[in-house]
């Protein structure tokens, strides 16, 4: 039964259209966005998602969009047990992740999938800002070797948790460092830089080039409204980069969506 049905008699009809039907689930831990009407009917609503059959062990409500440098947002504990530790299992890998204290996003499941089918066994590969792995693990698992830049110590020991969770602990290699300063920290050069940057931090990219091998690929997520991609397009051509695709991918504010433009070096 549909979560909406299931608050029939509980929540009142006026309030129930700004209950959503879906609810955000990572690992065990599913995750509300409770519209500020719900306030009052919060702890039934969590009660029946926590016996939603989906082997949910803790509800939480989301109570802030996404802060600060690690991009996580303000969560409060609604049911189940008090724990925002959990493991999240995507396309067969595994992560361990706080997900009141690290950054996760599994709508970029298939994004990191596609990236990582694209590389060659034995390839360098450079990865600014990897969380807690979920490019890092699917890149090593094809026999690349990554090199993961992250500056939230909590993430890279999740990373290092779920490079071992995952058997490719000795294909990435992992750097808890501010990734603006990467062309002072590395002296070699990449086949490929895979850099999920967070929202602002598009002049990474300029920095990232350096690192990258000539005829090397790079893919770089950006956040743009749509008027702002042949302009963009054009800016990479003139640092003497072929734009081979430009992909949205997600939607992350009315008219702003997150792009990933796969870039070669000449
Ligand atoms: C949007 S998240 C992406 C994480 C990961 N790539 C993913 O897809 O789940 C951005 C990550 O970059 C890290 N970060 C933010 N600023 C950073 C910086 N200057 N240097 C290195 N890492 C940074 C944050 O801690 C966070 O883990």
């Amino acid at each position: 039964m549909r979560l909406k049905e299931k608050m029939q008699g509980v929540v009142p009809q006026e309030c129930l259209s700004k209950l959503s039907d879906g609810f955000h689930v990572i690992g065990n831990i599913a995750i509300l966005s409770l519209a500020p009407e719900l306030a009052s009917y919060k702890n039934e609503i969590a009660g029946a998602v926590l016996s939603s059959g989906k082997n949910i062990h803790t509800v939480l409500n989301k109570t802030s969009k996404l802060q600060g440098e690690r991009r996580v947002a303000g969560f409060e504990f609604l049911a189940g047990v008090a724990n925002t530790v959990t493991t999240h299992k995507e396309f067969g890998f595994l992560y361990r992740l706080d997900v009141a204290n690290v950054f996760w996003n599994s709508h970029l499941g298939y994004e990191r999938i596609r990236v990582a089918a694209a590389v060659m066994a034995g390839e360098d590969v450079l990865l600014p800002f990897s969380g807690v792995g979920p490019f890092a693990v699917p890149l090593a698992a094809r026999g690349a070797h990554v090199l993961a830049l992250e500056k939230s110590r909590e993430a890279c020991l999740y990373l290092a948790e779920n490079a071992r969770l995952n058997r490719v602990e000795r294909m990435i290699a992992i750097i808890n460092a501010d990734a603006c300063h990467m062309a002072k920290l590395l002296s070699k050069d990449f086949h490929r830089a895979v850099i999920p940057a967070p929202y602002g931090a598009d002049g990474i990219l300029e920095a990232a080039l350096p690192l990258v091998k000539s005829k090397g690929l790079l893919h770089f997520y950006t956040f743009k409204k749509l008027h702002q991609i042949e302009p963009l397009k054009k800016s990479y051509e003139d640092l003497g980069l072929e734009v081979m695709q430009a992909r949205r991918c997600g939607n992350v504010a009315p008219g702003v969506s997150r792009w990933v433009f796969d870039l070669a070096k000449s």
